[in-house]
């Protein structure tokens, strides 16, 4: 069996996959967002913190909950979005660590360091859970609407009360409606961003 993908793959999980505002009136079964998850759960993260937690708001209740602590602009397309992602990390994963890193005390090299440096180490290994699973969502036949306009201490404070999880960035889910895409715009080729030394 071929060790690489092939151009369907690539063109679902990139050349073609899109960032979407508007939705198909397409509802997302629950099971889709297990599997989403059971295979963003596999990408890497330091000391396999796993940091993300994930809250998916689906119900009328839940979607009015986060409507406040969205930017206006935000407002309309996550109202009509099949779901929202709230990508969390929790700052005080290595509580898990005894769990995901068995084989070290990997729990001590983290837990007494400055909220801060918890707080920026489960940013980076979040947001990177983040695109995992957005990536998992593409090749499951999903679209995706990521989203940072918002603020933080409403969603935490209507989401994450009493916990140690904030929130990292919002994600739409569902089917994206082709028809309403603007054209995609340029990214920078490999000579604008990379060297290789
Ligand atoms: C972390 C992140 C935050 C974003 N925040 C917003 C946002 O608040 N509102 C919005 O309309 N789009 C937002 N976007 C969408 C980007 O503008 C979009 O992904 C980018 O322009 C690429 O579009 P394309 O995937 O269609 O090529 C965000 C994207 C990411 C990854």
């Amino acid at each position: 069996m071929s060790k690489v993908l092939n151009d369907e793959g690539w063109n679902l999980l990139f050349r073609e996959a899109r960032t979407h505002n508007t939705w198909l009136d397409v509802p997302v079964d629950d099971g889709l967002l297990r599997q989403a998850y059971d295979l963003a759960k596999m990408g890497p993260t330091s000391a396999n913190m796993c940091p993300m937690r994930v809250v998916f708001v689906k119900s009328n209740e839940a979607k009015e909950k986060l409507k406040p602590a969205l930017d206006a602009g935000n407002v309309d397309k996550t109202m009509r979005a099949p779901v929202t992602a709230i990508i969390g990390m929790d700052i005080h994963f290595y509580e898990k660590l005894p769990v995901l890193y068995p084989h070290a005390d990997a729990k001590a090299w983290f837990k007494d360091l400055p909220e801060i440096v918890l707080e920026y180490t489960a940013l980076r290994n979040s947001s990177l859970q983040g695109a995992y699973f957005m990536l998992a969502a593409r090749s499951l036949g999903l679209d995706c609407g990521p989203m940072s306009g918002f603020n933080n201490q409403k969603v935490d404070a209507a989401f994450f009360a009493g916990t140690t999880v904030k929130s990292n960035f919002l994600c739409n889910l569902g089917h994206g409606d082709p028809s309403k895409l603007h054209p995609r715009n340029p990214r920078l080729g490999f000579d604008e961003a990379c060297k290789v030394l």
